[in-house]
C-alpha cells in the first residue's frame, strides 16, 4: 500500500503516519508538506530514523495548491492519497481568510484534479465537525445536517467537502470525507487550546480562555483519529462521509481547569479574555455511522489521554519552546493585544 499524505508534518498528520507505518509493515508513505509555520519536521525526525521506518517515508516539500508540484508528486504513483493539508487555526482565519482559501479549498481542487487524472483508487478528506456550525443543546449532528460554518476556516473546509463530493458525483471519483471533532495529543502547535494552556501554567503565565468559557468542545485522543481514518481507508465506502467524534463534551473552562489540577497549577491563572467573533457555542457528533459500519470506537477516555498529554509536552520542553520562538511570538502578542490588556499582564509576568 503506497499513500501520499498531505500536510504530514503537521499535528494530526505526523501522528497518522508514525500509526499508520506501525500498523502496517507492507505499508509506504510520502509525505508532501508546504512546511508553513505549523508544519514541522521535527513531529517525525526521530521515527524516520529508526531502520524499519527509513525505507517506507520520503518527505517531499511542495503547495497542494501549486498544480506542477501536485502532479509531479502524484505522478509518481498511489493507492490513494489522503488530505491532511490544510490552515487550521480558527483565529488567524478571522485576521487573514486569504490562506485559507488558497490551501483548504484551492489546495483540494488541485490534488482533486490530479488524483483524478491519474484514475487514483481512493482519497480520503480529512474535513471537521465545524462544517456544521454550533450544535443547539442536546443535539449531535450526523451526516446528513446541514452545513453551517461560522468561520473563515470552517467555511473553506466546507467548501472543501463540497468540491468533493462533485467530484464524486461527476467523475464517480473515488472519495471520502471524515468530519472529526477537536483532537488532542503529542505534537499539536502551542496556538490551540490545550497546548497552550499547558504551555502557559507550565511559566506561570495567564490563561486566555475566550467569552466566559462556556463554549463545548468535544475531544478526542489523537490515535483515536488516526484508527478511525485507518479504517475509513481501508473499509469506508466511497461517495460517504462519517463523523468522527470523541464523545467528550467539555467547556473549555472544564478543560483548562482538568489541566490545572494535572499540572498542580493555580485557577488564578485563568484569564477572561475577549471572545472569539462569530465563536461557535457547542461542537456534538453523532458518530453512529462510522461505529457500525467500521466498528471504530474510541479507546482513549479524556481522563486518560489527558493526562497522556500533559506528560507528552512535560517531557517535550525543548520542543514546545521551539515552537513558541520567533514568528510565533509575533503572532501570539499580536493576537492576543487585540484581546484587551492581557499582554500588558504577561509582560508584567514576563
Ligand atoms: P496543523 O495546522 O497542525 O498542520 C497542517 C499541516 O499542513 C502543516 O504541516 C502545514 O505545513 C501543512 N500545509 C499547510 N498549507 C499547506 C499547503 N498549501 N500545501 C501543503 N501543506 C500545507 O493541522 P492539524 O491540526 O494536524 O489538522 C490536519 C487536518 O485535520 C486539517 O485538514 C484540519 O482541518 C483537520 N482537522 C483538524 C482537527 C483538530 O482538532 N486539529 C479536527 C478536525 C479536523
Ligand atoms: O472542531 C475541530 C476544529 O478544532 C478543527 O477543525 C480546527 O482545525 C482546530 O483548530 C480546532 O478548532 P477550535 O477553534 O475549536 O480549536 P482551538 O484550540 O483554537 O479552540 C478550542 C476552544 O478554546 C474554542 O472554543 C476557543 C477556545 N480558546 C482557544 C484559544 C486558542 C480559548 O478560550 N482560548 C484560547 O487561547
Amino acid at each position: 500500500m503506497k499513500l501520499l499524505v498531505t500536510g504530514g508534518a503537521g499535528f494530526i498528520g505526523s501522528n497518522f503516519i508514525r500509526y499508520l507505518l506501525g500498523e502496517h509493515a507492507d505499508a509506504a508513505v510520502v509525505n508532501f508538506d508546504k512546511l508553513t509555520y505549523a508544519g514541522n519536521l521535527e513531529n517525525l525526525a526521530a521515527f524516520a530514523a529508526r531502520p524499519e521506518f527509513r525505507s517506507r517515508y520520503r518527505f517531499v516539500r511542495g503547495d497542494v495548491a501549486d498544480p506542477e508540484a501536485v502532479a509531479a508528486v502524484c505522478g509518481e504513483g498511489f493507492d490513494a492519497v489522503i488530505n491532511f493539508a490544510a490552515e487550521t487555526h480558527v483565529d488567524r482565519s478571522l485576521e487573514d481568510a486569504a490562506p485559507f482559501l488558497r490551501t483548504n479549498v484551492v489546495g483540494t481542487q488541485t490534488l482533486l484534479e490530479a488524483a483524478r487524472r491519474l484514475s487514483m483508487q481512493r482519497f480520503v478528506q480529512v474535513s471537521t465537525d465545524e462544517v456544521y456550525g454550533s450544535a443547539p443543546d442536546g443535539v449531535a449532528f450526523r451526516e446528513d445536517a446541514l452545513l453551517h460554518p461560522s468561520s473563515p476556516y470552517a467555511a473553506s473546509k466546507a467548501a472543501a467537502d463540497l468540491l468533493v463530493e462533485s467530484y464524486v458525483r461527476t467523475y464517480g471519483f473515488p472519495a471520502l470525507i471524515l468530519r472529526c471533532s477537536n483532537n488532542y495529543g503529542p505534537y499539536q502547535f502551542p496556538e490551540k487550546l490545550i497546548p497552550l494552556t499547558i504551555a502557559n501554567a507550565l511559566e506561570d503565565k495567564p490563561l486566555p480562555v475566550y467569552g466566559d468559557g462556556l463554549n463545548v468542545r468535544d475531544w478526542i485522543y489523537v490515535e483515536d483519529h488516526c484508527r478511525a481514518i485507518q479504517r475509513a481507508l481501508l473499509q469506508g465506502r466511497v461517495g460517504e462521509v462519517y463523523n468522527i467524534g470523541g464523545v467528550a463534551l467539555r467547556t473549555n473552562l472544564e478543560v483548562v481547569r482538568t489541566l490545572l489540577g494535572l499540572l498542580g497549577k493555580p485557577e488564578s491563572l485563568i484569564t477572561f479574555v475577549e471572545d472569539r467573533p462569530g465563536h461557535d457555542r457547542r461542537y456534538a457528533l453523532d458518530s453512529t455511522k462510522l461505529r457500525q459500519e467500521l466498528g471504530w470506537l474510541p479507546c482513549h477516555s479524556f481522563e486518560e489521554g489527558i493526562e497522556q498529554t500533559v506528560r507528552w509536552y512535560r517531557s517535550h520542553s525543548d520542543w514546545l519552546a521551539r515552537c513558541r520562538s520567533g514568528a510565533y511570538r509575533d503572532y501570539y502578542e499580536r493576537h492576543y493585544q487585540q484581546r484587551g490588556e492581557l499582554l500588558a499582564r504577561m509582560r508584567g509576568k514576563a
